[in-house]
């Protein structure tokens, strides 16, 4: 069975084809940063009009290499969580795709889809598990029992990991989004330079919070100056990281402590970042536990991930009605989970 994934709810525009596996057949990337830095964010309303001006090249790109649309068996989409407008551009073009073909179509959640990044690897992880997913919108660690279960422990009660690195980023003028930019100039910075806050120190509980990091960064910046340069600007940017790493990984190992599961998945657009990285790989071997990586590219947003969620969910006989809407919310604890039979 091959599945066209299709993903539009923020800023790329993407589809991909995977197949039996799931592996990955093609991967097409339409990225809007260029559009959206200018602006310093995502503007929704720019956003959704160049989904729509891209979006056919794209799914048309991703198809071509496999002998086009005919090979297709089924399509799935992101339906939420995201911006409503941008959503909906990808809905309806996987709506008239699957119609037109007369196949299946599945709507398909997109923090599911950064989870499922792990299934395209030849060794997908093992269940039960914990997956942290840690992007622009979201941080939150969950339960995994299986595919389709996914039992929240904990997320962030103020911005996402994403967010801070992204703000803070903004402050500094390294451009949008500044999450990889901080990792860049952190290479050569000494993590230790600046004592930087670390919100909800414990792991008590699994929860997160940013706003405090994100704030003291930002006055730091503005207490010298408004502008750093150089190493200090590198020791900043590597202190900023590491506080982000400390409290991402040690809240996962802990709550895979608590859960009594055998490694961590981490997902979304900051798992990218090198140090989160390297220090999950770090404390999940101290504590005898693995830690599944995806590989970069499928870390930030892709459809082949969506492509990956729907598949499984495709496989199980599950489908999405015509009917149905795009959700600007949709907690991943919502979901349901497929039949096996
Ligand atoms: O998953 P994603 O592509 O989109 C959302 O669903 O939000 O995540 C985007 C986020 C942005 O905040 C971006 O700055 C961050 O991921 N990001 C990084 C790195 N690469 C992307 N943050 C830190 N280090 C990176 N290397
Ligand atoms: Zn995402």
């Amino acid at each position: 069975m091959k599945v066209l994934g299709i993903e539009t709810s923020c800023d790329e525009t993407a589809a991909a084809v995977v197949e039996d596996g799931p592996k990955i057949l093609t991967n097409i990337i339409h990225s809007q940063v260029k559009t959206h830095a200018q602006f310093g964010g995502v503007v929704p309303e720019i956003a959704s009009r160049e989904h729509i001006h891209k979006i056919v090249e794209v799914v048309e790109q991703a198809v071509e290499p496999l002998g086009g649309m005919s090979e297709i068996d089924g399509v799935a989409v992101t339906t939420g969580p995201g911006l409503v407008g941008c959503l909906l551009v990808g809905a309806q073009v996987a709506k008239g795709i699957a119609m037109a073909r007369g196949i299946p179509m599945v709507g398909v959640n997109h923090l599911e889809g950064h989870i499922s990044a792990a299934l395209l690897a030849q060794e997908a992880p093992s269940y039960p598990h914990v997956a942290l997913v840690v992007s622009g919108g979201h941080t939150h660690l969950y339960h995994v029992q299986s595919f389709g279960s996914y039992e929240l422990l904990g997320g962030t009660r103020d911005d996402a990991a994403g967010e801070a690195f992204d703000k803070v980023a903004k402050v500094l003028g390294l451009g949008y989004p500044g999450g990889i930019h901080v990792d860049r100039l952190a290479q050569d910075g000494n993590p230790k330079a600046i004592s930087l806050p670390r919100g909800m120190n414990t792991t008590k509980h699994f929860d997160f919070s940013f706003s405090g990091l994100k704030t003291a960064g930002i006055n730091y910046i503005r207490e010298h100056g408004g502008a750093l340069e150089g190493q200090e600007l590198n020791d900043f940017c590597a202190s900023l990281q590491e506080a982000i790493a400390d409290i991402l990984t040690k809240k996962a190992v802990a709550a895979a402590k608590r859960c009594g599961v055998e490694g961590i998945v981490v997902a979304g657009g900051v798992a990218a970042n090198s140090r989160v990285r390297a220090l999950l790989e770090e404390r999940c071997h101290n504590n005898k536990m693995w830690a599944f990586l995806p590989p970069r590219v499928l870390c930030t947003d892709n459809a082949a991930m969506i492509a990956a969620a729907g598949w499984t969910r495709l496989q199980n006989g599950e489908t999405t009605p015509w009917s149905t809407e795009v959700r600007s919310r949709w907690p991943l604890g919502d979901l349901e989970v497929p039949s096996h039979d």
